[in-house]
Parts: C-alpha cells; sequence; structure tokens
C-alpha cells in the first residue's frame, strides 16, 4: 500500500516535473523565436548598423523599405539623417548630396539638397535633357531642359497692343496663359497699374539671334546669364511674358517699380511667377530678371510663391521627383 502511494507520488512529480520542462520549454521557444523575428526587423537591423532608437524611428518614418534597404547597404553617416530632415529631400540624391557637400565644402544642407535638385551642381548645359511638353504650363526649359528645334506652341492668342509694345502680332500667349494674363492685367489696372508687354513667344531662330547678338557684344560668360541659348528660352513655350508698365520703368530699372512689387505678391493669384528671383542665380543661372513672367498656372504659382522656390525647385522636388 506504502509501496503503491510511493509510486503514484513519483509519478505526479515525473507529470508535474514535465509539465514545468514544456512550460520553461514553450517559454523559451517563445522567446527565442521572437528574439529571432526581432533581429529580421528594419530597426534591429539599423540599429545593428549603428544608428540610435531615435534617428531609426525617423528613418523608417521617413523611407520606403526599398529606401531602407539601400541605406543599410551604405555605411552608417550621420549626415544622412541631417540631409533627410531637409524639407525638399530626394532620396535618388543622396550620394549626390553627400559628394557636393564633401567637394564644395557646402555646410548650408538646404543649399546643397536645392543645387543637386535642379542639376545645379553639373555644369551648365553640360548635359541636355527633352523638355516633357505634355505637361503643358508645367513643362520645364532651363539650361538643362531644352526644346526641339521645331517646336512651336499651339493656340497661341495675340495680344493687342493695348497691353504690348512693337507692332500688332509682334507678341503672342498660349491662349489658356493669355485669359489669366488678362485677368493679371485688369487686376493691376484697377490699382492703377498699366502692364505692358515688351517681349513673349520667341521661335528657335529669334533666340538664337538676341543669344548671339548677345555674345557678340557682351562675350559669352556675360551673354549666358542674361540670355538662353537657342531651345532652352522659355519664350520658345509661349508662356512667358516680359513686362514693364506705361509709367514703370523697363529693364534692370523695373525691379524698383510699384509695379513690380504688385507683381510679386499678387502674380500667383493668376498662375505666374517670376522666373529668375533675386539670390537665386546659382540655381537658375540667370540673373535676376523682374520683367520676366511664366505662366505656370495657378497650383503651382501659388506654392512658389509661399514656398518661395524658383520653378526649378518646384519641378524638381513636386513633379519630376
Ligand atoms: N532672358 C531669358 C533667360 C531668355 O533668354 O529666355
Ligand atoms: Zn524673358
Amino acid at each position: 500500500m506504502k509501496k503503491k502511494k510511493l509510486k503514484l507520488k513519483k509519478q505526479a512529480y515525473y507529470i508535474f516535473a514535465g509539465i514545468v520542462v514544456i512550460i520553461v520549454g514553450i517559454v523559451l521557444g517563445i522567446n527565442y523565436y521572437n528574439d529571432a523575428k526581432y533581429k529580421e526587423t528594419m530597426e534591429y537591423k539599423l540599429m545593428e548598423k549603428g544608428y540610435t532608437l531615435e534617428q531609426t524611428k525617423t528613418l523608417q518614418e521617413k523611407l520606403s523599405e526599398t529606401e531602407l534597404t539601400t541605406i543599410l547597404e551604405k555605411e552608417k553617416n550621420d549626415q544622412i539623417l541631417d540631409f533627410l530632415n531637409q524639407k525638399y529631400f530626394l532620396f535618388k540624391n543622396l550620394d549626390t548630396y553627400m559628394e557636393y557637400a564633401e567637394e564644395e565644402e557646402e555646410e548650408d544642407l538646404a543649399k546643397v539638397v536645392a543645387i543637386v535638385n535642379v542639376h545645379a551642381n553639373l555644369k551648365w548645359y553640360e548635359e541636355e535633357y527633352e523638355s516633357d511638353t505634355s505637361l503643358n504650363e508645367q513643362m520645364i526649359v532651363n539650361k538643362f531642359y531644352a526644346l526641339k528645334e521645331d517646336y512651336t506652341p499651339e493656340n497661341i492668342s495675340v495680344i493687342p497692343l493695348t497691353y504690348s509694345y512693337g507692332e500688332e502680332g509682334d507678341n503672342l500667349l498660349i491662349d489658356y496663359a493669355y485669359d489669366e494674363f488678362l485677368n493679371l492685367w485688369q487686376a493691376a489696372k484697377e490699382k492703377g497699374y498699366y502692364l505692358m508687354v515688351t517681349s513673349s513667344y520667341r521661335d528657335y531662330a529669334s533666340q538664337k539671334e538676341i543669344y548671339d547678338d548677345l555674345k557678340k557684344s557682351q562675350g559669352e560668360k556675360a551673354a549666358e546669364s542674361i540670355a538662353a541659348r537657342p531651345g532652352h528660352s522659355e519664350h520658345q513655350t509661349g508662356l512667358v511674358v516680359d513686362m514693364t508698365s506705361t509709367t514703370a520703368p523697363s529693364g534692370t530699372e523695373f525691379k524698383d517699380s510699384e509695379e513690380y512689387k504688385w507683381l510679386k505678391e499678387n502674380a500667383h493669384k493668376y498662375g505666374f511667377i517670376e522666373r529668375y528671383p533675386e539670390g537665386k542665380t546659382y540655381l537658375t543661372g540667370y540673373e535676376p530678371e523682374s520683367w520676366h513672367w511664366r505662366y505656370v498656372g495657378k497650383e503651382a504659382a501659388t506654392t512658389c510663391y509661399e514656398e518661395q522656390i524658383t520653378y526649378d525647385e518646384y519641378y524638381a522636388y513636386y513633379i519630376e521627383k
């Protein structure tokens, strides 16, 4: 009897011990599984690379899985985070940002981002891309993006002599831009400003003439900062007006006028932007042109105005990406 009891006790003990072993095994197994699973996460891999938890969180917040995988392939670099926090950061340009900042010893990272985004890290005209004219008013034409020699805008309207200098028919603008130009003109008139167009659509041949003449009279370097090479002028898009007013001085003097100040604050409401603003020559390649206004549509114009960016920057970040 006593022996049987002892046997039973022993059995119970074994069962209990077995259960404990199983439970411990399960717990350890779960832990091991969880651990192995965690090691597969991006968070673990980034932290293994040396990024802090905070940096890891930022990286994960701002980058896609594919981009994070690319980050893992690179050496750990805190500057990645500094670039990532720039408003106009584009992942595809990350390596170029870092190379440019180092080579040029440029510490202003926002400036580096802007320069690389608009391709101004390259020498002007070193590379040439074809402008995507199917974008209509959002097409870009600059020192990198060019129009073909035979590109001519469709549905072009004559700007009558009420609003332009020269001969009737000299000044032309794409119809939808012309409609908005009239609205802009009317709004300016209500303020007592009579805007006058001095130049607008120019074909490839007339741009060539302007550029060649300037090159001859002022030398290549000066010409490059004033006039576009043929194919590279926005005037060929039919979306541009050079303006002055009946009372304001024209040319470079226009920048001191009330009309210019008004345009700066109001042109975007009608879809026009100042295309070559002061302080942005390093991005546009042109000296400021207070008279040159480009139609890009109201949404793009308002963004350029509110964010104080050139169309080159806008195009790189919002369209080209
Ligand atoms: N003056 C501007 C840059 C042009 O020639 O198109
Ligand atoms: Zn112009």
